[in-house]
């Protein structure tokens, strides 16, 4: 099967046969990375402190170009993985970064849960609670691994290896 799709038009396309399969996929998954990341990072700072006029009660309405932003992620990702499905999907590398991929829109899941329901609680008291600490702190570590992790798919692993 990852030998029919790898021989597949669209991954031929995307493996660079038009010269531009590869680039827009690799532009769009670069733009998707930046929204992810900052709008954590947003979210993460403002719990700890800075950009004191955002309310706290605002801050979940971010999550939804998270949510957005990830779909775009899988549909380049998966453009760029159809290149070459079979080395991928044995690659150390990629599959530490799909890991943490799939454990980080986990924990940001209950992430926008969990503010979702206690917002208004610290927007009220103006402190926000110990396990919104966690989620800033385990969000913010992860969706980072990812970014670090992504990058370096192409020099750690097996992939490019001469
Ligand atoms: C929000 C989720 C994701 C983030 C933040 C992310 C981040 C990244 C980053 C930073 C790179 C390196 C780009 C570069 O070389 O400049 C990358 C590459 C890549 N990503 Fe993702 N990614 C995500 C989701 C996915 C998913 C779901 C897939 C698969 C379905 C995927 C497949 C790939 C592939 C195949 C590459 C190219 C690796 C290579 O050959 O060097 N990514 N990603």
């Amino acid at each position: 099967m990852l030998e029919y799709l790898e021989n597949t038009e669209f991954s031929e396309w995307a493996r660079g046969e038009s010269l531009w399969g590869w680039p827009f996929a690799l532009t769009v998954h670069a733009l998707g990375t930046a929204v992810v990341i900052g709008f954590i990072f947003i979210i993460g700072l403002r719990l700890l402190g800075f950009f004191r006029t955002i309310p706290f009660t605002s801050l979940t309405r971010l999550f939804p170009v998270v949510w957005v932003a990830v779909v775009f992620q899988f549909l380049s990702g998966f453009t760029l993985w159809m290149t070459k499905p079979s080395k991928y999907l044995s690659d150390w590398a990629f599959i530490i970064k799909f890991s943490l991929v799939c454990t980080s829109l986990v924990v940001t899941w209950y992430y926008f849960n969990a503010m979702r329901r206690e917002t208004p609680e610290w927007e009220a008291k103006g402190v926000v609670s110990p396990r919104g600490y966690k989620f800033v702190a385990a969000t913010v570590f992860l969706w980072a691994s990812v970014l670090v992790a992504g990058r370096l798919t192409a020099y750690l692993g097996t992939l490019y290896a001469q």
